[in-house]
């Protein structure tokens, strides 16, 4: 890929170079050396000026701008094109129209606010700045029926991104909730296109309360600020997401999903606890004892020994800890 200024500036690692410098190494004049400048500032890079020893790069705006999103994310389909919006209704219906148009696997849409933003089961999501909100565009081969294994992948990626990045750890709620002290802190919408029985393209969505104050959010929602009592690089958090999600799906193609399983199993929040499910009319009420390997569906063993697979819930709610009682 063709190298540019900001490049070349970070390269510098917090050293002066020089106007000359720069359009030698690039092959440009010193005057699109300063137009490029000039745009870089506008974005919100700060930049010294420094008559003789020439410019230096002082700061990198928290703002999800491709470019800084792309540099050094070192993957090889997550991120292939990204797409940064201010405010957006929802950016899976972004991502959505985009897929129609443009066939890349990879493609990711970020916005700083959602308008619309949509959470599981009609429910909305709460979106304001400062908050972490982006859509991934997989196309995998599989069946539709597999849609649940997305489900534990993404669950597993986002978790684990979230732990390294602040610390925190979170744990995962079924079916890809992902909480604090049983408060949520991301969550994750998996939207399909579907064409003659087969995904045409997923759409990940994710969500996850960053810098932002839980009384803005519905109740039952924590922050990574509010764990932390610090703020977070939006942008450190994104591509450790991005990078996760390229781990996880690239292990969940050349392994399948018993690895990932595994991993779910490892953070799950319910695993080995009594729970009750609310589904439709009816209350199910069982031990949490696995994952099955076929579909993905939480495996709850009922009083009565049946064994029930649950592939959707509205609500789960834990009525007796692991190991307790
Ligand atoms: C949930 O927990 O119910 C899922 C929440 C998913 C929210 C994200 S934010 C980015 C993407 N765009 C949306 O409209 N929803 C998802």
């Amino acid at each position: 890929m063709k190298k540019t200024v900001l490049d070349i500036l970070k390269e510098q690692h917090n050293e002066f170079i020089t106007y000359d410098c720069i359009s030698k190494m690039l092959h440009i004049s010193k005057s699109e050396v300063q137009k490029e400048l000039n745009n870089l500032e506008n974005i919100g890079y700060a930049i010294q000026f420094m008559p003789h020893r020439g410019i230096k790069l002082m700061n990198v705006p928290d703002k999800l701008i491709p470019e800084e999103l792309k540099y050094n994310l070192n993957t090889r389909i997550v991120g292939k094109r990204i797409f940064c919006y201010d405010n957006v209704d929802s950016t899976n219906n972004i991502a959505r129209e985009l897929s129609r148009k443009i066939n890349i696997e990879g493609l990711v849409v970020f916005a700083e606010s959602q308008s619309n933003g949509r959470g599981r089961m009609s429910k909305s999501w709460i979106s304001p700045r400062g908050g972490l909100y982006l859509s991934l565009v997989l196309k995998p081969k599989n069946s539709l029926k597999e849609i649940m294994k997305f489900y534990l992948l993404s669950s597993v990626a986002v978790a684990k991104a979230i732990r390294k990045v602040s610390g925190i750890n979170c744990l995962i709620k079924w079916p890809n909730d992902i909480v604090v002290n049983d408060k949520k802190i991301a969550g994750i919408l998996t939207e399909s296109s579907i064409r003659n029985h087969k995904i045409e393209f997923l759409i990940l969505g994710i969500g996850v309360n960053v810098n932002t104050k839980s009384d803005k959010l519905p109740i039952g929602s924590t922050t990574l600020l509010e764990e932390t009592n610090r703020f977070y690089s939006r942008l450190v958090l994104a591509k450790e997401i991005l990078r996760e999600m390229e781990v996880h799906y690239f292990l969940f193609k050349d392994a399948g999903i018993t690895p990932i399983i595994n991993m779910w199993q490892n953070l799950s929040s319910c695993l080995g606890s009594t729970v009750k499910i609310f589904r439709d009319a009816k209350i199910i009420t069982g031990d949490v004892i696995g994952i099955d390997q076929m579909s993905g569906a939480l495996l709850i063993r009922e009083d009565n020994g049946f064994i029930e697979k649950i592939l959707n819930v509205d609500n789960i709610k834990i009525i007796r800890g692991k190991g307790s009682g």
